[in-house]
């Protein structure tokens, strides 16, 4: 344990009691355990049928593998998004936000069997922390034979993370912007304004947690979110207004007029 470690629980225990540090205590205890389970979760990605349906896949991501790849969504609401996103079946797909990788996999297996897929996270973050490296051969392993996935280490307002992004996808474009990367107003502002031209007319643009919630989960995504909708005409895939966060805002890219 390092000095910050222990000193941190030393704290805990003053001020939180016994309880609340051997709840902490065990759950960091998993945290850092959790790679253990590596070699079985790629064994069972591998070896999870390609063309499972929706339902199982879901299941997969939220009930196997002891929550390693389980996605911050509300199963009701990534059930509807992938529905949509599944009637485009996209060729280029950028996620900001990768964190557990939970979205990346449902999307990976949603997107066409040759789609390439670009998740950014930083190293560090507010709103999950990025992910150790170890991770990394598991996000890979994702890709079905001919999809590519590629992860960037990077925060996704930087000139150098669009410049990356353009390079990858040379004449292409986006068929599909997930963003769940940094949920301040001026955060979720700029991911739009960078990467949303990049989208294809007729392409989808979503964002998670437009519904109100606590700062610390939904940050002002909900009030972003209630100002372009009126402009974009969004459609809003939520399983309860009341419960305090997540809920997805779903905008198509416009058309151009014939
Ligand atoms: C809520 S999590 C994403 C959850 C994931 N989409 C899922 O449901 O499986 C948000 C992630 O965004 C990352 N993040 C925050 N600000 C970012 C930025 N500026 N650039 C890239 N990633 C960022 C955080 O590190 C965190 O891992």
């Amino acid at each position: 344990m390092g000095k910050n470690i222990a000193s941190r629980a030393i704290e805990i225990l003053k001020e939180e009691g016994m309880k609340e540090f051997l709840r902490k205590t065990l759950a960091y205890m998993v945290r850092r355990a959790e790679f253990l389970i590596l070699p079985y979760a790629l064994l069972k990605i591998k070896h999870l049928d390609r063309d499972c349906s929706l339902n199982e896949l879901l299941d997969f991501v939220f009930n196997d593998l002891a929550s390693l790849i389980k996605p911050s969504q509300i199963r009701s609401e990534i059930s509807e998004l992938l529905n949509i996103v599944g009637e485009i079946k996209p060729r280029v797909i950028l996620e900001i936000g990768t964190a557990k990788g939970g979205t990346m996999f449902l999307f990976s297996r949603t997107a066409s069997k040759d789609a390439t897929i670009i998740s950014a996270d930083l190293p560090r973050g507010m709103f999950g922390g990025g992910y150790s490296n170890w991770r990394k051969s598991l996000y890979k392993s994702f890709a079905l034979s001919s999809q590519k996935i590629y992860l960037f280490r990077m925060d996704s307002h930087k000139k150098e993370s669009l410049e990356q992004v353009r390079a990858i996808l040379g004449e292409e474009r986006l068929d599909f912007l997930f963003v769940d990367g940094d949920h301040s107003y001026e955060g979720v502002k700029k991911d739009f304004e960078m990467y949303s031209p990049l989208v294809r007319q007729g392409g989808i643009v979503a964002f998670h947690d437009i519904v109100p919630g606590p700062t610390e989960n939904v940050g002002e995504v909900p009030q972003f979110w209630r100002e372009i909708k009126e402009f974009y005409g969004g459609k809003e895939v939520v399983e309860d207004w009341e419960q305090g966060g997540y809920g997805i805002g779903i905008i198509i890219s416009k058309v151009k007029k014939q």
